[in-house]
């Protein structure tokens, strides 16, 4: 679930004049008393009103447990969305007439009565706002139920009748290979493939979408997107917060499950997939099933060598007594537990562009910084040429997307430091979404409800890529199961174990970390310094002084099981 409103092109204030609304539909939501309406679903349905991309022929109907009915879930939506909704402004006529529209009926996933019901109220309320018999199917729901949910609605005849039926499914789609061919089974039992929108909130985002659009419209780097002119790819997605009272969801998932295997493969697979025919929806999404059936399905021994995970301990002050908990602190988690909060792995991708250039994943929780960036480095410049001049380390060009909470991109290249000598200088260029649109703040789930009501699969993911997302994880998970874990192996507010760093150091290589001021006035040394040289320019250096401020402090909380 997304945390944060992102920036969005086609549903925001400057979507061109053209922009046709969503199509007309009943949007029943299962769960509908979750966090992921109240968060999500409903603030992404008002933005979409307030920018006149939601049909008029739309209607709400939230089902759930909770002994709510529809005027006191109007009431509860209607408190909050003042909390969550993204706007500069509340347009309360807006949000009035919306909220007109949301009703609610209480009861069981399991209840065969609850079912008729709920297709009683699809029925007025598809006759009272002239819907045409399309229904919108929103599982904000643990899996478990996602097989006895479309079980009921076909046995119920929810299947029949003029106008389409599409059903969104939330992740974590299965929790590891067999159960997520078990559940594309139930699900795919009564519905077809097409009727099935599995979503991945990551694809929501803008600065994901457009990794797609920056590859593919400009005609400066694919003809270097390949292993004759790529050194390597490192993804990072760093995360500051821990498990935010979710330990008991998290503690049976874990960073690989959690975010590897459904978020960092969605970016993975757009970054490094062929060029597809067209823009089709399964255009894409055959080439990122293609390019994710090429990541090696790695051996045990495979696994000891490019994968290490991680789990935050406590933070301690001098005395040792603890300022934070660790992760087997942390409520609703096993004391014991074996669950990684960070994990870093090198994956091969075996095709005919990548061979031989390693990808590199990393991503945890209780991190010292946040952010998510796609760093691509490229292969260096010959040395040769500078000879007999004091330049005697060229570093490679780079290019960065900036996912978030910085959004832009980033090249970095080689200039001369000016003067009468020849010395050179890393320096970079920068695009900033912020400076370039004139941006409005979504959900990122604006856009799949939008998509989903046109037909538009494009953002969603297909059965056979979440199968092959789950082939390339498991042997991870099997490998965790049976060894031993050395945990707690980092701090919290630290850059993770130091094993990660070994992990590519045997490569030659080092993490790319992505250095802002912010990030370096969290080390003491330059916490209340006059930073001259410390503007916002200096996103993206390389900083030794970061490894050696922060290995040192992960070994010193955690006693050895860091070093
Ligand atoms: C969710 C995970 O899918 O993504 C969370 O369950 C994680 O644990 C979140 O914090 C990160 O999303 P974002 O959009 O904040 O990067």
């Amino acid at each position: 679930m997304a945390a944060e409103s992102q920036i969005t092109r086609s549903v925001g204030a400057e979507a061109p004049a053209t922009s046709l609304p969503s199509q007309p539909c009943v949007m029943l939501i299962f769960g509908a008393s979750g966090d992921l309406t109240k968060r999500l679903l409903v603030p992404a349905l008002y933005n979409l009103a307030c920018d006149g991309l939601l049909s008029k022929n739309f209607a709400l109907l939230g089902t759930a447990m909770d002994p709510l009915t529809t005027d006191s879930f109007r009431e509860r939506m209607s408190q909050d969305i003042k909390k969550f909704h993204t706007r500069k402004e509340f347009d309360q006529k807006v949000w009035d007439d919306l909220v007109s529209r949301f009703n609610y009926v209480q009861g069981g996933f399991a209840d065969m009565a609850v079912f008729e019901k709920l297709k009683g109220e699809v029925k007025k309320l598809d006759a009272q706002y002239k819907i045409g018999g399309n229904v919108l199917f929103y599982f904000a729901t643990a899996p478990r139920f996602f097989g006895t949910i479309c079980d009921n609605l076909h046995k119920c005849g929810f299947k029949e009748g003029q106008g389409w039926k599409r059903i969104i499914v939330e992740k974590p789609f299965g929790t590891d290979l067999a159960s997520a061919l078990k559940l594309n089974k139930e699900v795919l039992a009564n519905w077809d493939e097409n009727q099935i929108y599995r979503v991945d909130h990551y694809l929501g985002k803008e600065t994901v979408q457009n990794l797609l659009a920056f590859r593919f419209s400009n005609g400066m780097f694919e003809p270097l997107w390949n292993k004759n002119y790529i050194d390597n790819i490192q993804f990072n997605v760093a995360e500051a917060v821990d498990v935010e009272g979710r330990g008991g969801y998290y503690d049976s998932s874990g960073v690989l499950r959690d975010m590897m295997q459904n978020h960092m493969f969605q970016m993975l697979a757009y970054l490094c997939m062929e060029v597809p025919g067209s823009f089709e929806p399964d255009a894409i999404r055959n080439e990122k099933a293609k390019l994710l059936q090429s990541v090696r399905n790695y051996t045990q021994e495979e696994v000891a060598r490019y994968v290490v995970r991680g789990q935050y301990g406590p933070n301690l002050d001098d005395k040792g007594n603890v300022l934070k908990p660790g992760y087997r602190q942390e409520k609703d988690v096993n004391p014991e537990s074996k669950t990684e909060t960070y994990a870093a792995a090198r994956f091969h991708i075996d095709n005919w562009r990548w061979e031989g250039v390693p990808v590199y994943l990393r991503s945890g929780k209780a991190l010292w910084k946040r952010g998510t960036e796609i760093i691509v480095e490229f292969k260096k410049a010959p040395q040769v040429i500078f000879r007999g001049t004091s330049v005697n380390n060229i570093g490679p060009n780079r290019l960065i997307f900036h996912i978030q909470p910085y959004q832009g991109i980033e090249v970095q290249f080689q200039a001369k430091i000016p003067g009468p000598t020849l010395q050179l200088q890393p320096v970079h260029m920068k695009f900033n979404y912020g400076d370039a649109f004139k941006a409005s703040r979504y959900t990122g789930y604006e856009v799949m409800i939008y998509s989903c009501s046109h037909g538009d699969a494009t953002l969603f993911s297909r059965g056979d890529l979440v199968e092959a997302a789950w082939r390339v994880a498991q042997p991870l998970m099997d490998h965790w199961n049976a060894t031993p874990a050395d945990f707690p192996n980092y701090a919290r507010n630290s850059w993770g174990p130091k094993a990660a760093a070994d992990l590519i150091a045997q490569d030659g290589r080092r993490w790319h970390e992505i250095v802002t001021e912010e990030v370096l006035r969290k080390v003491p040394l330059f916490k209340d310094g006059d930073m001259v040289f410390i503007d916002s320019d200096l996103a993206a250096v390389d900083c030794d002084l970061l490894d050696f401020f922060t290995f040192p402090l992960t070994a010193r909380v955690c006693g050895t099981a860091a070093a």
